[in-house]
């Protein structure tokens, strides 16, 4: 096999986000640019001659010729083994599950997660560890670290791999297994949850859309549900995976999935739906004429848990995100177990895990998964609710109002708005920190701020801190608005205002979430000069 060692220079902008480094198409296009963010990968991990990595994507524009370049790069770099999914593809949960499955060295995942795919649409990639979950912090800015100073790139020259056979094949000295994408990943959800039960349900007349929107979900729902659950092929919906998502956005919720809340929300609706995102990590879950909010979905799960065979023996904790709400925290201290509050992205809960520190983790933004794997796991968010409705026999919506009941409801909503200036959200997030002082104390109506800071954490197993992770303004009735910017989108800025309210009365569990957080959302608005400073009238995107 013939080596080219290929002379580059740095890319200044290569510095990963929340989830890996994402830009557009045509960036990723350009001369050298994924080659040195590759490189700087394999320069960090420093994998010892011959171990085996994991290779796939969501199947987005450009993954193809995406996995064809890292596969040279891997074969020059020493890897004496590649699984890569068939066709390339391989959803994030899958591929976390075949980390771990096959005790590799680690994988590299190519996606934007729920960001639009096409020629002029986002690409991702991102580098998971050993424990199959995304590189944690000090690895991430290693390899960005390394993409500043990368002088050079090393490439196998050699054909194409074929990816669309199962089997293996010789790249040089490395060999290339084409995987079943699938196969691993559904026998793991066979493995935790009840699938008999979950049949019979299915069989009884209970109805489910479940919708792929147009991502990689699709194969794996149809031979989850259709095949081993026995649901009618169409309960399922844009189940094809197209390199552009139809044009759509790949986000599963109440704004971009709107296809499937019509349905759900319309004349006949059927008894449950679901949606998941570009690479499949991500859930949405809806009863007829009714959304459940990801923080609670998370409580949910964890006050049901003992109703699902994989996790009957009990939870060792709970973890969510800081901007998450607090109901899973209630659920948590009513099973006498620990509840953790982490910054935003999956790669803090990894460690957490890896302890036996939680079972459950959760974030707001429809991501909710277990210690099965080390990534947020969409169908098994899926599953995990068929599971508890198949034992309860209740509809979402009453499972949800007894959960309320019992708990109390965290009224929670996210306010998005995308796409703004980068200079005008940086300086509401300036005039934030600089009101810090004016701000404690202060009083709103009825509503005194008690703490406002901006969030850091400190890793309990590895002490690692973890600083700038959030404004906090928290009132004494434990209210409270966080504000963010977003680490994962790829044009201005998205800023993101959280807003929480206890209701423990059950006579107001009705209410709508936008009017019962109508003084936050003007509280919010206020202190933040947001409407001024963006001229933005409304978010982008509630949920
Ligand atoms: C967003 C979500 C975050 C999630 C991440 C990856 O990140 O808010 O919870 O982990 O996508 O799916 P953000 O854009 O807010 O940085
Ligand atoms: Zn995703």
């Amino acid at each position: 096999m013939q080596v080219h060692t290929v002379a580059t220079v740095p890319f200044t902008d290569q510095k990963p986000g929340t989830s890996g480094l994402r830009k557009r198409v045509p960036t990723f296009q350009k001369a050298h640019y994924l080659e040195n963010f590759v490189q700087s990968i394999f320069d960090t991990i420093a994998a010892p001659p011959g171990a085996t990595l994991v290779l796939g994507g969501d199947g987005r524009y450009y993954n193809r010729a995406a996995i064809q370049i890292i596969l040279k790069m891997a074969a020059a770099y020493g890897f004496g083994h590649v699984l890569v999914g068939k066709g390339g593809i391989l959803s994030t949960p899958a591929a976390s599950c075949v980390i771990r499955k096959y005790a590799t060295y680690g994988g590299i995942i190519l996606s934007a997660s729920h960001n639009p795919g096409g020629p002029d649409g986002d690409f991702g990639i991102k580098y998971n560890t050993a424990n199959g979950g995304p590189a944690p912090e000090k690895i991430t800015e290693a390899i960005f670290a390394a993409s500043k100073k990368i002088a050079q790139y090393r490439i196998a020259d050699a054909a194409d791999v074929a990816l669309d056979t199962l089997g293996d094949s010789r790249l040089g000295d490395m060999t290339v297994s084409v995987i079943d994408p699938v196969g691993d990943y559904a026998g793991l959800m066979e493995s935790l949850f009840d699938f008999a039960a979950i049949r019979t349900l299915l069989e009884g007349g209970f109805r489910i859309k479940f919708d792929a929107m147009h991502a990689v979900n699709g194969p794996y729902a149809r031979e989850i549900f259709v095949r081993r659950l026995g649901a009618p092929a169409d309960s399922m919906m844009n189940a094809v995976p197209l390199p552009d998502f139809g044009g759509g956005h790949p986000d599963p919720n109440l704004t971009y999935a709107h296809e499937l809340v019509e349905i759900l929300y319309g004349d006949d609706a059927p008894d449950f739906g679901a949606a998941s995102d570009g690479d499949g990590d991500r859930n949405m879950i809806l009863g007829k004429h009714f959304f459940v909010t990801p923080s609670d979905s998370l409580a949910i799960l964890a006050a049901n848990a003992h109703l699902v065979p994989g996790y009957k023996q009990g939870l060792a904790g709970i973890a969510r995100s800081m901007p998450t709400s607090a109901a899973a925290d209630r659920v948590a201290a009513a099973l006498n177990v620990p509840c953790y509050e982490t910054p935003t992205g999956w790669k803090f809960f990894g460690n957490l895990m890896d302890a036996g520190k939680v079972t459950l983790c959760g974030e707001e933004s429809f991501g909710t998964g277990s210690d099965h794997i080390r990534e947020k796991d969409g169908l098994w968010a899926v599953l995990f609710w068929l599971n508890i409705l198949a034992v309860r026999k209740q509809s979402v919506e009453a499972i949800v109002r007894e959960h309320w009941a019992r708990f109390g409801r965290n009224v929670y909503s996210r306010h998005d708005y995308e796409g703004i200036p980068n200079d005008a959200a940086n300086g509401v997030m300036k005039l934030l920190h600089d009101s810090f002082a004016s701000l404690r104390g202060a009083q709103f109506g009825h509503l005194q701020v008690k703490l406002c800071d901006d969030f850091s954490y400190t890793d309990p197993v590895d002490g690692s801190v973890s600083t700038g992770q959030g404004v906090r303004i928290i009132f004494t009735d434990d209210s409270r608005i966080v504000f963010r910017l977003s680490g994962t989108g790829t044009e201005g800025a998205t800023l993101r205002i959280y807003l929480e309210a206890f209701e423990p009365d059950v006579s107001k569990h009705h209410l709508d979430a936008q009017q019962a957080l109508a003084t936050l959302i003007s509280i919010a608005l206020k202190i933040s000069e947001l409407r001024e400073r963006t001229g933005r009238e409304r978010p982008t995107v509630i949920t």
